[in-house]
């Protein structure tokens, strides 16, 4: 399988290093450098020459408090070109794995997540 990671410079990226390192499956690692996963155009570009089976998307916003005065850029980083990547992916019948967070699902649940539940850390206020 030919797998794909984003933003492998990152604490995810680097542990996927670390745990894919002994792999048989062929993975390509690309940083902010190579894949700047704002400018979709680039990205989707670059994502169809890899042509990947899996993506494992570990780029993200990460800055929580910033994020409050930033929206319009964790916007784009967090939703708007992870569905660029979700389309790239669905395009290619690819495989993509988003990690998400313990700010939005605390991890609790008894039943795997799904795409569509709502937030259910006690520390967030869902704003519609
Ligand atoms: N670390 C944890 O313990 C943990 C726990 C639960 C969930 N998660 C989730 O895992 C994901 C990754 O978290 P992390 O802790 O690894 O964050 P991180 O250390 O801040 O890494 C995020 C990476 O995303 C890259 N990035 C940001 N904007 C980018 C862009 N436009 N194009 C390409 N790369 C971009 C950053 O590159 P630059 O360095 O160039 O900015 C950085 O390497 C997040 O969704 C987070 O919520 C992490």
């Amino acid at each position: 399988m030919k797998i794909l990671v984003l933003g492998c410079k990152g604490q995810l990226g680097r542990c996927l290093n670390d745990q894919l390192i002994n792999t048989d499956h062929e993975v390509i690692y690309t940083s902010r450098e190579q894949i700047d996963i704002a400018d979709f155009e680039a990205t989707k570009s670059k994502i169809l020459e890899f042509s990947p089976d899996l993506i494992i998307n570990a780029t993200a916003y990460t800055a929580v408090d910033k994020a409050e005065e930033d929206q319009k850029t964790a916007n784009l980083i967090n939703h708007l070109a992870v569905k660029n990547i979700a389309d790239i992916c669905n395009q290619l019948e690819c495989w993509l794995i988003h990690v998400s967070t313990d700010y939005v699902f605390d991890g609790n649940s008894k039943v795997p997540y799904k795409e569509d539940d709502r937030n259910q850390s006690s520390g967030c206020v869902w704003r519609n």
